[in-house]
């Protein structure tokens, strides 16, 4: 262990001398030998009364651990994670692309750069520990958190995943991997048991975890809300005492999930902090389960090392950020390598600008800020752009009309209100409303703080007023409403406190008026209500909204306004006098969400007519798709060139603008696979249960069942086209390896044959041609992303270790290889293999 000199004036610094007197007096007893080498933490914990280090185990507030005074042991301050930094009190972030993107980007090296910058504005901010990344495997296509993880495939989710940790604690924050585990759906999400068969935790559930944990040592875990095989994750004791911190040697800290601590006996079982704070099962009843026998001293000792080994990695001095480290270039390009190109007939792009004269850009996506999904990662945005917006600051100089029209509404509720139709002021000459924050309910006297503002989803806000005031603040935004249609307004409002709405001087809701309780992502008690009101285009209203805070910390508000939307027709019609169609359509901002599954593939609001009837008008159309996983096209057939853009973070639009005009090569692959129907998916005749969830598929899961059962996908696992074409050749290795130690390296070339610059990921799959136990045709075991230029080849080299030929064996308890006959098989995708190779295990 190292602890760095801290500045005497330092809080830690009596943990310092505590720790280095600890320390010089273990290496003594280590060098006599007379009693087992002790960390540092351990002497500092044999220092602490029970109390206080029972005191330690469970949060302070609902984002900060406990500090001990008398000793200068401080509090850390966490955060959500993973698209961005979450702030509590409501300030913009750089919103990164999310979970699914980032691992579509196939590019650990890039990854590590972007979590390093987010790290970084994490430490700016005093955040010591993020509450990220989520390395969840998708089990369903419906998975409602899919997008914040990454992959159905566990090597390539643990390789994302690790680099993520690194990145992140580079920067001197912590890493916290999470939903640990069997974490894989939104319904009953705080207690739905999911029954699984050990080999398929082994090879695909706790695979990834055991990939980051072993790689990148994050220094923290989150154990999940559900139960796996009957027991809840918190108080798992065979997966987090025997697997976690036994097997895989883990020395950092297992936090809960908010809320998801069920008793003090979860200490046993090897939970060591309860979050959120103040103490709910641990604090008294802990200290009282200890004075009972009921948890062993043991226990306590251990969880309080592995806090005080956390607030040690966490209090680290950090060197100053360097200058060439830029968050919006980097979620740029994580945004431009994440784009998949799914399908490119007669190479429509990229679209060629010198022979256009007028693009038609549709869809309810083209001018929405669909960038992120909903829940605890939801950032406030530090930029706002819509495709639209991108593209036509793009083509700004060439002689090129751009006509757009919606054609059609996705929002299942709602969507937060867009900020360009408000100004502070008549004259509009700033967007967004003025807003207005008070230290006191009744808003009385000047603000204590006051700007504009331009985002009105706030997952988290005033938590700093919050404990100024005692609870006792109201927010005000003010300013004007500028109807860009006539018609009818929706308003649809969300909150933990109480809001009063006027429009036009008109009280369109009231705390008195009707309401509907509900609980955000199954947690957090809100109130929704929703009213409308009828608008002339141009008119100006004044428009007032008034928040009193929540009695609890969390203060959550969401001012929803859908305007009246367009039609089909007028997006035929612009389609029918264009060169090219650009179509924007997908998941909408209400669509994927913490706390709901999806409840098909289909994407809503009739865009699958409006993609058809467009397509029909215009054969040169391009469907440019935000998703943040599978979704179903039934017109695939009919459309020449489809994008997976995901939910791209801030910089996406520029990202896809560039990308669709060749100024980008895409280079994006799937981490999952597309099915054509959801009946394809292995987990459907299970997924999601009720109270239970059986994991029949086994490990059956993605792209492993499939290959295997011979189902066609839509889009397979890998697939991503590149404006580039790429040639493979001169696969190397070895004929035989010993079983008992397989450590096989393999060789190849990949040539750009085009001539353009480009990257291709190339995918290594194993099969094992003859296995005692069934195994899924092929697995992915190791990936590559190589750049070139054009004309370029590079020759580049594998090792495939024991694990990689592995299966888990159930009745032994333990990964093993057998003899045989292997295939490698090199591919562009999962259906795209390239070249094999036949190698016998002796
Ligand atoms: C989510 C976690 C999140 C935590 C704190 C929970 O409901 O499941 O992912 O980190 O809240 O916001």
């Amino acid at each position: 262990m190292t602890i760095l000199p801290v500045s005497k004036t330092s809080k830690f610094y009596l943990l310092y001398l505590i720790c280095i007197t600890a320390f010089a007096w273990t290496t003594n007893a280590h060098a006599k030998s007379t009693t087992p080498p002790t960390s540092s933490f351990e002497q500092l914990v044999s220092q602490l009364t029970l109390e206080e280090k029972v005191s330690l185990l469970a949060g302070e507030s609902a984002w900060t651990t406990m500090p001990i005074k008398r000793l200068g042991i401080p509090s850390l301050l966490f955060s959500d994670g993973p698209t961005g930094v979450r702030s509590v009190d409501g300030d913009p972030a750089t919103v990164f692309p999310v979970g699914v993107a980032v691992a579509a980007t196939w590019n650990p090296l890039l990854i590590e750069r972007m979590a390093h910058t987010l790290g970084q504005e994490a430490r700016s901010r005093g955040i010591q520990v993020l509450l990220a990344p989520m390395a969840n495997v998708h089990r369903s296509p419906l998975g409602g958190r899919n997008f914040e993880s990454y992959s159905e495939d566990p090597y390539l989710g643990g390789k994302i995943g690790a680099a993520y940790v690194r990145g992140l604690q580079s920067a001197g924050v912590g890493a916290t991997v999470k939903h640990f585990v069997a974490n894989n759906q939104e319904h009953n999400r705080l207690f739905i048991d999911a029954i699984v068969s050990d080999r398929a935790l082994r090879e695909i559930y706790l695979a990834t975890f055991e990939h980051i944990i072993k790689e990148a040592k994050p220094w923290a875990v989150m154990s999940a809300y559900n139960q796996v095989n009957g027991s809840f994750m918190s108080s798992h004791q065979t997966l987090l005492r025997k697997v976690l911190k036994g097997e895989w040697a883990y020395d950092g800290l297992v936090m809960s999930d908010w809320g998801a601590t069920h008793g003090a006996l979860a200490a046993e079982a090897g939970l060591d902090l309860e979050m959120p704070g103040p103490a709910k099962h641990f604090g008294q009843q802990l200290l009282d389960a200890v004075k009972a026998g009921k948890v062993s001293q043991s226990a306590i000792d251990d969880a309080a090392v592995r806090v005080l080994r956390l607030i040690d990695r966490a209090t680290q001095p950090q060197p100053p950020a360097k200058a060439d480290v830029d968050q919006s270039s980097l979620a740029k390009t994580v945004a431009s390598e994440a784009i998949a190109l799914l399908k490119n007939e007669d190479d429509l792009l990229p679209l060629d600008i010198k022979k256009t004269k007028r693009i038609a850009i549709v869809g309810p996506n083209a001018d929405a800020v669909i960038i992120q999904g909903g829940g605890s990662s939801h950032v406030v945005p530090a930029l706002k752009q819509t495709p639209l917006e991108a593209i036509r600051g793009l083509l700004q100089d060439e002689p090129v009309e751009i006509i757009y029209a919606q054609g059609t509404d996705n929002e299942l509720i709602p969507p937060g209100a867009d900020y360009r139709l408000f100004s502070p002021t008549r004259d509009r000459n700033q967007l967004g409303l003025k807003v207005d924050f008070y230290s006191n309910s009744d808003l009385s006297g000047s603000p204590v703080k006051s700007g504009v503002d331009r985002h009105f989803e706030k997952v988290g806000f005033g938590t700093s007023l919050f404990q100024q005031t005692d609870g006792q603040f109201a927010v005000r935004w003010s300013g004007y409403f500028f109807p860009p249609k006539d018609g009818d307004y929706q308003i649809h409002l969300i909150q933990s406190g109480s809001v009063e709405l006027k429009i036009d001087s008109k009280t369109l809701v009231s705390p008195d008026m009707p309401s509907h309780k509900l609980k955000l992502a199954d947690i957090i008690p809100a109130t929704t209500q929703a009213a409308s009101i009828s608008l002339k285009k141009g008119q100006a209203v004044p428009v007032s909204l008034t928040y009193h805070a929540a009695k609890f910390p969390f203060q959550f508000l969401r001012f929803g306004v859908r305007t009246p939307s367009g039609t089909p027709e007028e997006a035929i019609a612009a389609a029918k006098t264009a060169d090219f169609v650009l179509v924007f359509a997908g998941v909408s901002t209400t669509s994927e969400q913490e706390g709901q599954d999806r409840s098909s593939m289909a994407i809503h609001g009739g865009q699958n007519e409006l993609i058809e009837a467009i397509s029909a008008a215009n054969s040169n159309t391009v469907v440019v798709l935000n998703n943040g996983g599978p979704v179903a096209m039934p017109w695939i057939n009919g459309v020449p060139a489809v994008v997976s853009a995901w939910l791209p973070g801030q910089h996406g639009a520029a990202a896809v603008a560039d990308m669709l005009f060749g100024r980008s090569n895409p280079s994006g692959k799937l981490p999952m696979t597309f099915p054509y129907l959801l009946e394809d998916n292995p987990s459907h005749a299970t997924f999601p249960g009720d109270k239970v969830t059986r994991y029949d598929e086994g490990i059956f899961v993605g792209y492993r069942h499939y290959d295997t059962k011979s189902v066609a996908p839509l889009f397979p696992f890998g697939h991503g086209l590149s404006y580039s074409t790429f040639q493979y050749s001169k696969l190397n290795g070895p004929q035989t390896a010993s079983a008992a130690d397989p450590m096989v390296h393999i060789t190849l070339e990949v040539k750009n044959t085009s001539q353009r610059a480009g990257s291709e990921t190339v995918q290594v799959y194993i099969s094992d041609l003859k296995s005692t136990l069934p195994r899924p045709t092929q697995e992915l075991k190791s990936f590559a992303k190589l750049a070139l230029q054009p004309g370029e080849t590079k020759r580049i080299g594998f090792e495939l270790d024991k694990r990689s030929f592995a299966f888990w064996d159930d009745a032994e308890q333990q990964w093993r290889v057998e003899p045989g006959l292997f295939a490698i098989r090199i591919g562009s995708s999962s259906r795209d293999i390239r070249l094999a190779h036949e190698l016998e295990l002796k």
